[in-house]
Order: structure tokens, then sequence, then C-alpha cells
């Protein structure tokens, strides 16, 4: 890829959906990928199997586990040019179902990791000259919803980090993109008691949102892409019959 300061990437949710479809796109651009989730039982066989080696690299870490992240924040490769924040997960219900740690889960692994990653990489994104930094927000990071509240407060905040740094970065040659994507067709639902109807006008791809992101960072150095927000062209959903 032309426009990224250099060709090393930190993919968070490189395991499945959309931080997938993101690290195949980068493998296949000839950009190195540090892949990070936690599960990484399939992932040689949902990758290109030839990038698995020098061009493609698993960290394994839960990063609902700040204590965790930190002392791996010390042994991540240092020269990131690309840093996609797109780990997460939803867990819906009313606040008072929820317990407290429940909540911090939710809230550490879909902020504060974020924060984290970059209060370290900002400095080293400095000093390397620039980067560039993708956030993968949601719907949910611009509309609250009936049982959302927890999932929106992570989500929203997200956006308000976003925004943040964007102006702290505006001299340092790093561009801070926000993606929100609306239902797409992953392993979110899994966990969740609702899921979108199928069918393709109710539904996005992982490699829909791969493809905003794609031509953000395709722009010219001096354009920033600052909000992508992407819809299936209808909205529907319906009770996910597996819970
Ligand atoms: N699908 C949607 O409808 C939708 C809509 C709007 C926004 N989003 C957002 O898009 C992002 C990607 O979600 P997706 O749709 O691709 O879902 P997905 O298929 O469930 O993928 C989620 C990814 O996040 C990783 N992850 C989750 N918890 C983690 C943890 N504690 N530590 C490390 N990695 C963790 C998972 O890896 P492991 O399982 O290997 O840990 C996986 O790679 C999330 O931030 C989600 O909130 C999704």
């Amino acid at each position: 890829m032309d426009n990224l300061v250099n060709s090393k990437a930190l993919v968070t949710g490189a395991t499945k959906g959309i931080g997938l479809a993101v690290t195949k796109m980068l493998l296949k651009d000839g950009v190195e990928v540090n892949a990070l989730g936690r599960d990484f039982s399939r992932f040689s066989e949902n990758t290109l199997a030839d990038f698995v080696g020098d061009s493609l690299q698993q960290i394994q870490c839960d990063l609902s586990n700040l204590q965790a992240l930190e002392k791996a924040l010390t042994t991540l490769p240092r020269d990131i040019g690309l840093l996609v924040l797109n780990a997460g997960f939803g867990r819906f219900g009313g606040l008072e179902q929820f317990s407290f740690a429940q909540i911090k889960e939710v809230v550490d692994t879909n902020l504060v990791s974020n924060l984290y990653l970059l209060k370290h990489y900002l400095p080293l994104m400095k000093a390397n000259g620039g980067g560039d930094i993708v956030l993968v927000g949601s719907e949910s990071a611009l509309q609250g919803a009936k049982a959302g509240s927890v999932y929106c407060a992570s989500k929203f905040a997200i956006r308000g980090l976003a925004q943040s740094i964007r102006a702290e970065c505006a001299n340092s040659n790093i561009r801070v993109n926000l993606v929100n994507p609306g239902p797409t067709d992953s392993q979110f639902f899994d966990q969740l008691n609702f899921a979108p109807m199928q069918g393709r006008d109710f539904v996005l791809d992982p490699e829909d949102v791969q493809q905003a992101i794609y031509a953000a960072l395709q722009q010219p150095r001096h354009v920033v892409t600052e909000e992508i927000n992407l819809q299936p062209m209808k909205r529907s959903f319906q009770k996910n019959k597996a819970r």
C-alpha cells in the first residue's frame, strides 16, 4: 500500500470478522501484519496460508486483561506505521441486569485497551515520522438505544477518543480514521439473542467495512477521512435462534 508511513501494521481482533478481512487485505498489499487476538485455532486456515511466517505474526493477548496488555506492550514491535484498533464485543441488556464485572469487561475490551495501545504507540509513531490509526467504532457510537447502555457507552467514548487524538496528532503526520459499521455479518452476534435478518440488504459483509478502510488509507497523506458511517440498505433484526 503506497500511502502508509511504513509497511508494518498491528491489527487487533484480527482472528475473525472485520479484523480478519482487514488483515487479508493488508497482507495481499504487501503490508506486514502483527495480528492480535485470543483464539488463533482457525487463523491459519482463514488467513492466506502463504503469508504465515515473516509477514504475519500472531500475538495472543486478552485485551480485557489490562495487566496482561501492559506487559505485552513491552514486547510488541515499536515501528508500527498502521494501527487498526478493531477488537471488541457486544453485550446488551438493561444496565440493571449487568454485573460490575460484566460492565468492566466490555469497557476494558472496547475502550480502555485502546487507550493503552494509543498511549504506547502515539509517541513511537511521532518519533518514526507519522502513521495511520483506524478505530472501529459502531453505529452505537452515534446513537443510543434500548439495551445498549454499556456497549454504546464504550463506543461513544471511542468517537470522542478519535476526535481528540486527531486534533493532538495533526502536526505529526498521523491520520486518525473512525469507521462506524452497522450490522455486519460476523461472529459478533454468536453470543447475542438477536441478529440481523439474513440477506444482502440487511447486513454488511466484513469485506464491505474493509473496503471502506482501504479507501480511507489510499487517500493522499494530506487527506484525512475522519469518519465513515456504513449501513446496509435495510434494517431489520430477528431473534437469534442459536441463543
Ligand atoms: N458485527 C457487527 O454488527 C458490528 C457492528 C458495529 C461495530 N462492530 C465492531 O467491529 C469490531 C469487530 O467485530 P466483528 O464484527 O468483526 O466481530 P467478531 O467476528 O466477533 O470479531 C471480534 C474480534 O475481536 C477480538 N476480541 C474480542 N474480545 C477480545 C479480547 N478480550 N481480547 C482480544 N481480542 C478480542 C476477537 O478475537 P478472539 O476471539 O480471537 O479473541 C475477534 O478477532 C468490534 O469492535 C465490534 O464492536 C461490529
